[in-house]
């Protein structure tokens, strides 16, 4: 998947594109006018079919433009298939994107929650649920830290995934008073991952896995167990 991020709502591509739509499966032309510098903004024109399509282990995701994806799926399906290994009863997926992790992990889990903040990726992990015709994994489209504020004492397994940025410091609080009893934690950046498990007070570390998800750059991807004391 190829896209393009724009600044006006017009295809000055014209020809130049013929022979590049060859070789991708997918490319569209994505509006973001703001000064800031975005991979996502309005799909406003697809120039070629506007999805692909991952399969891990049987499982099929669709990924559209503005929905984030591992983009390193051979060292992505390692670190689910552990995942799935460590899940365990009620679980909870937080940043849960188009479901990958969700879906991956239903097989270990009673129940599966996704919480997503991006709507057109919730709409796509719902669609990927419904092609795999996984029942136990819903998904909800808000907040992560006003989700679990809301929510507490609900869930065994808590599965963190944030962005690059970490998490705010009230959800750090909110997980201590939910309290699961163990807590997966994926991150890309081992900095905020590093100050996010200081703040879990409560949680032993068992593991802390490094994976090479970025070869040949400075980043790593990393997953931690944490479990009660
Ligand atoms: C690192 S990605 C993880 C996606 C997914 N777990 C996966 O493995 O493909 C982080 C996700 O968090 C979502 N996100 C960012 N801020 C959020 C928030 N405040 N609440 C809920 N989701 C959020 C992003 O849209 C993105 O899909």
């Amino acid at each position: 998947m190829v896209n393009f991020v724009v600044s006006k709502p017009e295809n000055r591509f014209g020809f130049a594109l013929y022979d590049f739509l060859e070789e991708v499966d997918s490319s569209s032309l994505l509006l973001s006018d703001g000064v800031a510098d975005l991979n996502y903004g309005d799909i406003f024109q697809t120039l070629k079919k506007g999805f692909i399509t991952e399969t891990f282990d049987g499982i099929d995701y669709m990924i559209t433009p503005n929905s984030f994806f591992q983009s390193n799926s051979e060292m992505a399906l390692q670190m689910y298939r552990k995942i799935l290994s460590l899940t365990r009863g009620r679980t909870l997926d937080l940043y849960s994107g188009v479901g990958s992790i969700s879906l991956f992990a239903a097989s270990a889990a009673d129940s599966v929650t996704g919480v997503e903040v991006v709507q057109e990726a919730v709409d796509v992990a719902e669609r990927n649920r419904e092609n795999n015709e996984i029942e136990n994994v819903n998904f909800i489209c808000a907040d992560a830290a006003a989700y679990v504020k809301e929510n507490t004492g609900k869930f065994d397994t808590l599965i963190l995934d944030p962005p690059r940025g970490g998490m705010e410091q009230k959800m750090l609080k909110y997980i201590n008073e939910m309290a699961p009893e163990r807590i997966i934690y994926m991150s890309c950046n081992p900095v905020t991952c590093r100050d996010d498990l200081k703040l879990l007070e409560g949680y032993n570390i068992d593991f802390l896995e490094a994976y090479d998800m970025f070869p040949q750059t400075p980043h790593v991807e990393t997953l931690t167990l944490l479990t009660k004391k």
